[in-house]
């Protein structure tokens, strides 16, 4: 496994979220009420939307176009229109830097 440096926590909102490209493809990081990090992939699965400018509250982000919304820590659809998961990728904080693994 590959880990990439994607930034520094302290950039990102405590429930928030960023977007992240790399090798031509985008993801969000999202940091979790308790400063845990989860990355998925960037777009929402209904449309191609960008999930970081979205809402994030609490372990859950919600599309910015229709609300459909995503546990971002497995990727689960929550609420219509959107159905189908999200992919997951591992995310870890050292140092303060964020990493993740998008292999
Ligand atoms: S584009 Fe995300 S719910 Fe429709």
């Amino acid at each position: 496994m590959t880990w990439i440096t994607a930034g520094k926590l302290e950039d990102i909102e405590q429930e928030g979220a960023i977007r992240f490209d790399h090798g031509g493809r985008t993801y969000a990081i999202y940091r979790g009420p308790d400063d845990s990090v989860y990355c998925t992939a960037g777009l929402c699965t209904h449309e191609a939307i960008h999930l970081a400018d979205g809402l994030v509250i609490d372990f859950e982000v919600e599309c910015p176009k229709h609300s459909g919304a995503f546990d971002y820590r497995t990727g689960e659809a929550l609420r219509l229109p959107a159905c189908e998961n999200l992919k997951t990728y591992p995310a870890e904080v050292v140092d303060g830097e964020v990493r993740v693994a998008l292999g």
